[in-house]
């Protein structure tokens, strides 16, 4: 495996064939780092179930460069759903569309919708131009940690997550740390309705604004009764590291502790991130859960913040990294 840093064009082009070729491109996203591969391509996408240690049949999210290339991978796409694609595209949010041929049930774990994204990174959009200017059609990447894990948003927490995994042939690329630090917004577009499956820091205020006058009494809310197809994140525990994480208890000596800057580290307890705000608390929250794990901190206790803008997202990560499996 080789990590570029310093990213020239010449890279970007290399790191593009290499996915043409099969090989896995691990690349930065401005919410996380995603493991790459050609979408077309079932043997790739294989490995990356293998080195992930993910269960087949967990659908992945296929990146694209622009909606301009939304219609060979989407069909039927609601209104809703375009308004959502020129309002936030490229950005931090997942549309689950009626899938066409294009999208194979390797993908998409055989159901009938695909996941879409277009991501924000300068160095993930140049990524996905010079691939498809060289014929590719898509760069499937889920999040490049272990199944279950806290996903990675340096990479070197790529490296140390799957490393050991790759190729020789495989490629890491360093875009520096991911800015937003959480998971896109997944908005299933599969209804005439649309739902959001995974908050992020496109928010549920935000999408509501923006479809308010198309969709009157908007829900956006998912529920187990309302969530149809495969939802992420639905095991016991995921996004967690190995140290146990307890939600707004009191933590002892030596325990973790990670919480917004105005709140003060009880005596003896390890500050692992002190957030100046929400946007910085997502920013920093998987770097300081890994850096837990680095100093063998065995509890880490987080003091969750409210739950407007993107608090649902870090919310709902916390919540999932801190259910025993
Ligand atoms: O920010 C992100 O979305 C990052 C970056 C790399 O783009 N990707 C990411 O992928 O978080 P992943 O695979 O770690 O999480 C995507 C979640 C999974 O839990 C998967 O089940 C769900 O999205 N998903 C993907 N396609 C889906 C589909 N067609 N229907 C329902 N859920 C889907
Ligand atoms: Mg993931």
């Amino acid at each position: 495996m080789s990590i570029i840093s310093n990213c020239t064009a010449t890279a970007i082009k290399d790191a593009a064939t290499a996915l043409l070729k099969g090989d896995l491109v691990a690349f930065p996203t401005e919410t996380v780092y995603g493991l790459g591969a050609d979408v077309t391509n079932r043997d790739a996408i294989a490995r990356i179930y293998k080195v992930k240690g993910r269960p087949v049949g967990h659908p992945l999210i296929v990146h694209i460069s622009s909606m301009d290339n939304l219609d060979k991978l989407a069909r039927d796409i609601p209104e809703y759903a375009l308004k959502l694609a020129k309002a936030f595209w490229p950005g931090p949010m997942t549309l689950i569309l009626p899938r066409t041929d294009l999208a194979k049930d390797f993908i998409t774990g055989g159901q009938d919708n695909v996941g879409i994204r277009v991501p924000s990174h300068s160095l993930a959009i140049a990524l996905l131009k010079e691939f498809e200017d060289q014929g590719g059609l898509g760069v499937a990447a889920p999040s490049a940690n272990r199944f279950g894990k806290v996903s990675p948003t340096t990479a070197a927490a790529v490296q140390n997550e799957i490393a050991a995994f790759l190729k020789k042939s495989d490629v890491i690329i360093d875009g520096g740390p991911s800015e937003i630090g959480i998971e896109s917004t997944i908005i299933d577009c599969t209804t005439k309705h649309p739902i959001i499956l995974r908050p992020g820091a496109i928010t549920f205020k935000m999408i509501s604004r923006k479809l308010s006058l198309e969709i009157p009494n908007l829900n956006l809310i998912a529920t187990s009764k309302t969530i149809h197809i495969r939802a992420p994140g639905n095991f016991t525990s995921h996004y967690a590291p190995d140290a146990q994480v307890i939600l707004n208890g009191i933590p002892k000596s030596g325990d973790g502790f990670i919480a917004l800057r105005n709140v003060t580290t009880p005596k003896g307890v390890i500050r692992l991130s002190s957030p100046a705000n929400k946007k910085e608390f997502a920013s920093t929250l998987y770097a300081a859960l890994r850096s837990a794990d680095e100093l063998k901190i065995k509890k880490v206790f987080v003091t969750t913040p409210d739950q407007s803008g993107i608090g649902a997202g870090i919310i709902d990560r916390l919540i999932k990294a801190s259910s025993s499996s």
